[in-house]
This record gives C-alpha cells, sequence and structure tokens, in this order.
C-alpha cells in the first residue's frame, strides 16, 4: 500500500481521533524510518519517546523472536519467567521494591491512583489526590481527569471526583493544598505533553519533603521522562529524591507496549489479590523486549551519551535560538528537549516532514525534540539544517 491509500483506508475506518501528520510508516532503523512510499526520514520524535533504542534495535528484536516461538501469552492466573524477571530488573535498577505490570501508561497511573486511594483507605480515610496544572497523565476517566490541561477534558464531565489541579513548580502552593482527605501528590519530574517543562532544583525534595510531614504518597510520573530520556534512568536520580510510586511505560518495552507500577513492600501490601489486575499485564513478550530494553537503557555508556548528545543538541538549539528571534527559550535535560516559539509551531513541523525530519510540536508552540537516545551528533547535524531552513522559511 502507498501513503495515500493507508491514508485513505484510515479515513474511511478508524475513528479520527489521532491528529496526524500525512504519512504512512513501514520500516524503521536506528534513528531513521522510511514510509510506504519509499521515502527516507530521520527521526527526532522516537515514536512519541518510545522508541528510545532506535527503531528495531537487534536486541529487542532478537528477545522478542525468541520469546515468540516460545509462548505468547498464559494468563496472570499464572505465572511466567519474563513477567517476573522484569520485575525484579526494575527493582534493582530503582528505589522499587515491588511492581505491578500493565499495558500503557495510562493503566500505570491508573493502578498508581487505585493504590494510593486503597493506601488512604487503610491510612484515615483519605482518598484525594494532587495533581498539577499543565501535566498529562493518560486518556483514562482518572488520569484524564488527573491532567491538568482543559482541552482534554472537553466534552467529558463530569470527570472522577476527588483529584484536584495544584500549579506545577510551586511547591508552596501544594503546601497550602493539602487537606484532611489528601493522600498523594501526582507529577511529573518534567512535563513532557505540557510542553517540556523543567522545575526548579528544589521542587521535587520540597514536595517528598511535604509527603514525609503529611503522611501523603508521592507519585512521580516516568512514563515520558524515565528509562534513560534524561541521561539518567529515572529522571527523578537528577534531584536524588525518591517517590513512594514510579510510573513507567513508552521506551519501558522497546517498541512494545507495556506499563509498570513500582512501589515499596510496604506500600504494596494494601493491593491483595483481587484488588486490581489486568488481562496482558505481564505478557510475556512485551516483558522480554522489556528486559532486554531495559539492560540497554540502564547501560552507563549509554546515559553518558545521552547526557554528552543532549548538551550537544541543547547547544545547537541555543546557537539557532540566539539567530531567530522565533525561538522565545530553550529548555531541557538529556534528550528531552523543548524549544519554545513566539508563534504555533504546526507549520514548522509540516515543513521538516516535508524535508524528511520527524519533530513534534505540543502545547501549541514548543517544538518537542524526543529523539532516539542512540542519535549520533552526526544525525544532529542533518536535522538541524532541516530545522533551521524550516524555522526560518515556515
Ligand atoms: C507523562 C505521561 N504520562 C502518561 C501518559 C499516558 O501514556 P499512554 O499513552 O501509554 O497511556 C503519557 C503519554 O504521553 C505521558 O507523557
Amino acid at each position: 500500500m502507498t501513503n495515500a491509500e493507508i491514508l485513505a483506508a484510515s479515513a474511511a475506518h478508524e475513528i479520527g481521533v489521532y491528529a496526524r501528520q500525512p504519512v504512512a510508516f513501514v520500516r524503521g532503523r536506528g534513528a531513521e524510518l522510511w514510509d510506504a512510499d519509499g521515502k527516507r526520514y530521520l527521526d527526532f520524535f522516537a515514536g512519541l519517546a518510545v522508541n528510545n533504542l532506535g527503531h528495531c534495535h537487534p536486541a529487542v528484536v532478537e528477545a522478542i523472536r525468541a520469546q515468540a516461538t516460545t509462548l505468547l501469552h498464559a494468563s496472570n492466573v499464572y505465572y511466567t519467567a519474563p513477567a517476573v524477571e522484569l520485575a525484579a530488573l526494575l527493582c534493582r535498577h530503582s528505589f522499587a521494591e515491588r511492581v505491578f505490570l500493565c499495558n500503557s501508561g495510562a493503566e500505570a497511573n491508573e493502578a498508581a491512583m487505585k493504590l494510593a486511594r486503597r493506601w488512604g483507605s487503610e491510612h484515615g480515610g483519605r482518598y484525594e489526590i494532587l495533581s498539577t496544572t499543565g501535566s498529562f497523565h493518560g486518556r483514562t476517566f482518572a488520569t484524564l481527569t488527573a491532567t491538568g490541561q482543559e482541552k482534554y477534558h472537553q466534552g467529558f464531565q463530569p470527570l472522577l471526583p476527588g483529584i484536584r489541579l495544584v500549579a506545577y513548580d510551586d511547591a508552596a502552593a501544594m503546601a497550602s493544598a493539602v487537606r484532611d482527605e489528601t493522600v498523594a501528590i501526582l507529577v511529573e519530574p518534567i512535563q513532557g505533553e505540557g510542553g517540556i517543562n523543567v522545575p526548579a532544583p528544589d521542587y521535587l525534595p520540597r514536595l517528598r519533603d511535604l509527603a514525609d510531614r503529611h503522611e501523603l504518597l508521592l507519585i512521580f510520573d516516568e512514563v515520558q521522562c524515565g528509562m534513560g530520556r534524561t541521561g539518567r534512568l529515572f529522571a527523578h536520580e537528577h534531584v536524588g529524591v525518591p517517590p513512594d510510586i514510579m510510573t513507567l511505560a513508552k521506551a519501558l518495552g522497546g517498541g512494545l507496549p507495556i506499563g509498570a507500577t513500582c512501589t515499596t513492600a510496604r506500600i504494596a501490601a494494601v493491593l491483595t489479590a483481587g484488588a486490581h489486575g489486568t488481562t496482558f499485564g505481564g505478557n510475556p513478550v512485551a516483558c522480554a523486549a522489556a528486559l532486554a530494553a531495559v539492560d540497554e537503557l540502564a547501560r552507563p555508556a549509554l546515559l553518558q551519551h545521552v547526557r554528552e548528545v543532549g548538551a550537544y543538541f541543547a547547544d545547537r538549539l541555543r546557537a539557532l535560538a540566539a539567530k531567530l528571534p522565533v525561538i522565545r527559550e530553550v529548555r531541557g535535560v538529556g534528550l528531552m528537549l523543548g524549544a519554545e516559539l513566539t508563534r504555533p509551531g504546526a507549520a514548522v513541523v509540516e515543513r521538516c516532514l516535508r524535508d524528511g525530519l520527524l519533530i513534534n510540536c505540543c502545547a501549541d508552540r514548543v517544538l518537542r525534540f524526543v529523539p532516539p537516545l542512540v542519535i549520533t551528533r552526526a544525525q544532529v547535524d542533518e536535522g538541524f539544517a532541516v530545522l533551521e531552513r524550516a524555522l526560518a522559511t515556515a
């Protein structure tokens, strides 16, 4: 099928929930993709921070191949080795002692919120979860309610009670929002969808302190900023404060769908048999892919590469900003970078696509750069030639 045929078939049969670029991809390798008409693209998007290892990383592909010929699915009525090995690996690499495996970021956050509610019901009958403005946590009703962006709520009210939004990067506002019924704070260590918003260095430590003082559960949504994206395996490592619950998805599966809710043994104890679950959670193929992906993403040399290439990428963005007044601000950490423009960014994204570069725009005017972490300096340079032209002309 050609691009045009695939687009036509989509218009005829898919529910049109995505505002898509007019291109269909058929093949990927590293930081490159090819569309159905054979055109090559350089990827600064990584499937929205999923293909952190690049497209079709050989270790991930081989793990999927091996598992797919052995066992595809067994059900959580039974045990399987890939799931328990993945849970153990995530614990080895983080503060966590217990893991719940699911299929997406929204599901991981849903489980985190249910865990917090259940824990609160046993600790003073508390239920309220404080989330932040500008956040994105998913599309299920609970995660949608916790998502601090009005545009995603349109037409879906009434939303879920017991979730309240507080200004992001404002620890004092969070402190005054806490009341008797509050049980948890849900926050992205770096906001992605909201426009690559990096909070002040003392924000997460102050939330940690607040949570400790009021016996609240601090939930870090690392669905986008985790898995090596910022040059550490988890973004909160930059400020050195652990959460009580951490959610993961996106890059966790190396390109296959999987999510994880990670916590301590003490907190996990409130979720007893029958309290929560999902049919495909811990699927052997997804877990085999994730085991290979986490092994790669946790390699110190790769994380060092992210810090180095990320610094180079950010320097190049700042140099562009000095030249082109259309760039208002450059921000981000590692290879999670944003360039806020003085006007909407859609035309720049379209121009880059036309010229073979995949970028993305979020929060209307923030160009978001979340390339595969394996991207080389030469590829960054190649992309910047396209980007500069697009910014100057679009
Ligand atoms: C920070 C964050 N949390 C949760 C989600 C939802 O993940 P999913 O689309 O896998 O449900 C996203 C998706 O963009 C995200 O960026």
